[in-house]
């Protein structure tokens, strides 16, 4: 495998990581110090993955794919800690609903292995704190390679504006052959974006909505990649993930570094929607607004002005991911341009725990895994987070 495609894997399970873990410090876990320090570990590996890309030479390249690959590792083992937490999370809340379960007794077993606090803790504590060791030795192994930390990055991690950090980590990256069961939901999302011609309103917004872990962000990395997708918009594409409360300067300024790969100097909104002009030149572009939670009106009528602003032609989209319906009504989505993403099936649900659960390298398939395995999977009622996550414990 390449040093670009090592790099690319690894940034593409890499940069999500950070927000989740910046999540889970503010949740009251018991371990906050050691997740914070997950988290600089994080952005210094992030830095340091900045820094292979832009080596130029500086560096011996079989050293360097070694890395990389000792790198992917470490990162897929620290975004499996980080799904296991988001997952209690949302156990927690389902467990609520869930209860009349409790009397099978293989869920009863299982759940009180998560349900008890404090050896989840004291599990997920040494989980976190071994991934910080193997963080810091890939650290001491890239200074012997001869990388450095892009400082870039790390100043931009150690900013007080969030919105630099969170463009890093928004790539529209995805490995198709993992996911399962959204053909149907990517044709939905792409008739609605290509299907009708835009008479009625300048610039639609298609909506993505569900609950946490439904499967938005894979969904929208799918169709962002579709080839007619790719056909219609080709370069105009852009991909920001929003998640906190942004700045309408703050996200014109990533649509640019999208399409030029740097931002404008000036944060005048009118300079800013100016260079946009001259970039699209009149192509229809999509913008692809992921995990959006902001509900302030204003906010984003100013964001919507800005874009009519650009000008350019007929056609141009916004495809968002929420998990709220009232995002939805703020941006205005029409119902017929809203797709709620629903639970997975439960061939789909069993197809995805296995995939997981019994991978290279997993437990053997007997007769009786695959029976714990199928009451496991009617627990996570179809949400992909949960069955990744819980595919991966078995
Ligand atoms: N159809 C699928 N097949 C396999 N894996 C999936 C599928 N959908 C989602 N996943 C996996 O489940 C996890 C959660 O998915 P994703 O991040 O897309 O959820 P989300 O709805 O965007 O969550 P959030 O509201 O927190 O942003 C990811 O690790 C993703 O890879
Ligand atoms: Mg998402």
């Amino acid at each position: 495998m390449s040093a670009s495609v090592l790099i690319s894997a690894a940034q593409g399970i890499l940069n999500p990581l950070i927000p989740l873990a910046t999540e889970q410090i503010k949740l009251a876990w018991g371990f906050k110090d050691d997740l914070q320090r997950l988290e600089d570990r994080l952005k210094l590996t992030q830095a340091l993955l900045c820094d292979a890309e832009n080596h130029r030479g500086r560096v011996n390249l079989k050293t360097m794919q070694v890395w990389l690959k000792k790198l992917n590792s470490v990162v897929c083992s620290a975004d499996d800690v980080l799904d296991e937490l988001a997952f209690e999370v949302l156990r927690r809340k389902l467990e609520v609903q869930n209860r009349f379960m409790r009397n099978n007794k293989v869920c009863k077993f299982f759940f009180f292995c998560l349900s008890n606090p404090l050896p989840f803790r004291f599990k997920m504590a040494n989980k976190v704190k071994n991934i910080n060791l193997l963080l810091d030795n890939l650290k001491k192994d890239a200074e012997g390679i001869g990388l450095r930390p892009a400082d870039q990055i790390l100043n931009a991690s150690t900013s007080v504006e969030p919105r630099e950090v969170n463009f890093r980590l928004t790539i529209p990256f995805v490995d198709d052959k993992q996911v399962v069961g959204r053909d149907g939901d990517v044709s939905t999302v792409i008739d609605m974006m290509l299907g009708s011609d835009n008479t009625v309103d300048d610039l639609p917004v298609i909506a993505i909505v569900g609950m946490g872990g439904a499967g938005k962000t894979t969904l929208a990395q799918l169709v962002y990649k579709h080839d007619e997708v790719v056909k219609t918009f080709g370069e105009q594409r852009m991909w920001i993930c929003v998640s906190d409360d942004f700045k309408v300067e703050g996200l014109l300024n990533e649509m640019v570094e999208c399409l030029t790969g740097n931002k404008c100097e000036t944060q005048n909104v009118q300079g800013i929607v100016k260079k946009l002009g001259e970039k699209l030149n009149g192509k229809k572009y999509l913008l692809v607004l992921d995990d959006v939670w902001n509900e302030n009106q204003d906010k984003w009528v100013r964001m919507r002005d800005s874009l009519l602003g650009i000008g350019g032609s007929k056609g141009s989209k916004i495809m968002a991911t929420t998990r709220s319906m009232d995002v939805v009504s703020t941006m205005r989505t029409s119902p017929s341009l809203t797709h709620h993403l629903n639970q997975l099936s439960e061939n789909d649900s069993w197809t995805m725990f296995r995939k997981r659960a019994f991978a290279n390298g997993g437990p053997t398939e007997t007769q009786k895994l695959v029976d714990i395995g199928g009451k496991m999977v009617k627990k996570c009622k179809g949400v992909p987070l949960a069955i990744k996550t819980l595919g991966g414990l078995m």
